[in-house]
């Protein structure tokens, strides 16, 4: 009998949270008569004073199309390596047995943790260390999580991204110009390759498949001989050439991780120099996570929600809700975590698309 839930989002936000949200306190208040507790800003809402609310279906009222997280996401904080600053000095520590101690105090029967790779894998070793009760919910705009074919906020994403390639697409066309778009995506390119074919990229560059520019030059010549007389290359910010490295813009450390960002004007000049083609360069960037959720993102979001709250029901502790196929299904954290998911450069994917002439360097 599950009486009191707690529920905390956690890592980058994706757009269909909110819609997790609702319609975990909906179904948890309607067919379960259970509370719940929302925990604000990730992991920090358990160890921190004051950082709790109770969720009412009054309080979740229009969530289902609202972007972000009414909850808050911290940024990234992981309770098994947090920055505390003791006798004014900066020091890493480990502070999980207070997630725990925080658990307890709020007297709860159980945590749904709504999150990505990093959120899930920390849930995933609160269960295993502490025995904390945790369903997990999978989310991340880059669809990069195995035990799901689809993580909620992909969808959005790729709507935002192919709607800008579309809009590149006419103004390519009228000044004769290569358009070079940079995509989220750090290690996973199912953005670029979903939104490159979508919107009808000559090229498309991702993490998982290092590129060669002269074979991007290659195509983009291949198009004027052909008086095709501009261009569209899509580019996944993990892109990089081979024998090269990744670009970032902001070094991390050993608790933050390293800022891409950069491969998009690197492969623009590139191309300009190379082709003498004039070339203009986007950086999409967070307008990939903002804003409100697409219809199926809604759909998808609040079949998750109201599966999760079934799991908990069911003691369906250390699970984690997919969706495989049209189906519901749930898995083991430790599996849906152990690999993530990426674009297989030899798959039927990526087959497709250079069978349309797309080039992927
Ligand atoms: O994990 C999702 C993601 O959108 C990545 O594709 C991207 O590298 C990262 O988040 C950027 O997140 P932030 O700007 O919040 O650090």
């Amino acid at each position: 009998m599950i009486q009191r839930l707690g529920i905390l989002t956690g890592g980058g936000d994706a757009p269909g949270l909110n819609a997790v949200i609702r319609a975990v306190v909906k179904t948890a208040c309607h067919d379960f008569t259970c509370d719940l507790l929302g925990i604000e800003d990730g992991y920090d809402g358990l160890v921190m004073d004051g950082k709790t609310r109770p969720l009412t279906p009054e309080t979740v009222r229009g969530l289902v199309g609202r972007g972000g997280t009414v909850l808050g996401a911290a940024n990234r904080g992981n309770p098994f390596a947090q920055r505390v600053v003791r006798g004014g000095q900066e020091m890493i520590e480990d502070i999980s047995a207070q997630v725990v101690t925080g658990f307890e105090r709020l007297g709860l029967d159980g945590l749904i943790v709504v999150g990505g790779d990093g959120t899930l894998r920390i849930a995933t070793e609160l269960g295993q260390r502490f025995g904390l009760p945790i369903v997990g919910v999978p989310k991340t705009i880059d669809n990069d999580l195995d035990g799901t074919d689809f993580t909620f906020g992909f969808d959005t994403a790729l709507g935002v991204a192919t709607e800008a390639f579309d809009r590149l697409h006419t103004t390519a066309e009228s000044h004769h110009r290569v358009m070079v778009l940079e995509l989220m995506g750090r290690d996973a390119g199912f953005i670029a390759l979903q939104a490159g074919v979508a919107g009808d990229a000559d090229a498309i560059l991702i993490p998982e498949i290092a590129f060669d520019i002269d074979v991007v030059c290659n195509k983009i010549r291949q198009r004027v001989a052909a008086q095709r007389l501009f261009s569209l290359v899509a580019v996944a910010e993990g892109a990089r050439p081979a024998g090269g490295a990744q670009i970032f813009r902001e070094s991390g450390d050993a608790l933050t991780a390293a800022r891409l960002g950069g491969i998009g004007f690197q492969v623009g000049q590139a191309i300009e120099a190379r082709t003498g083609r004039e070339t203009r360069v986007t950086v999409l960037g967070h307008l990939q996570r903002g804003g409100t959720p697409s219809p199926r993102d809604r759909w998808l979001a609040t079949r998750f929600g109201a599966a999760a709250v079934r799991l908990a029901a069911s003691g369906g502790w250390g699970r984690m809700v997919g969706i495989r196929g049209m189906a519901i299904v749930d898995t083991r954290l430790e599996e849906a975590t152990a690999t993530p998911k990426r674009v297989d450069p030899d798959g039927e994917a990526v087959r497709m698309a250079r069978g349309l002439g797309i080039v992927f360097g």
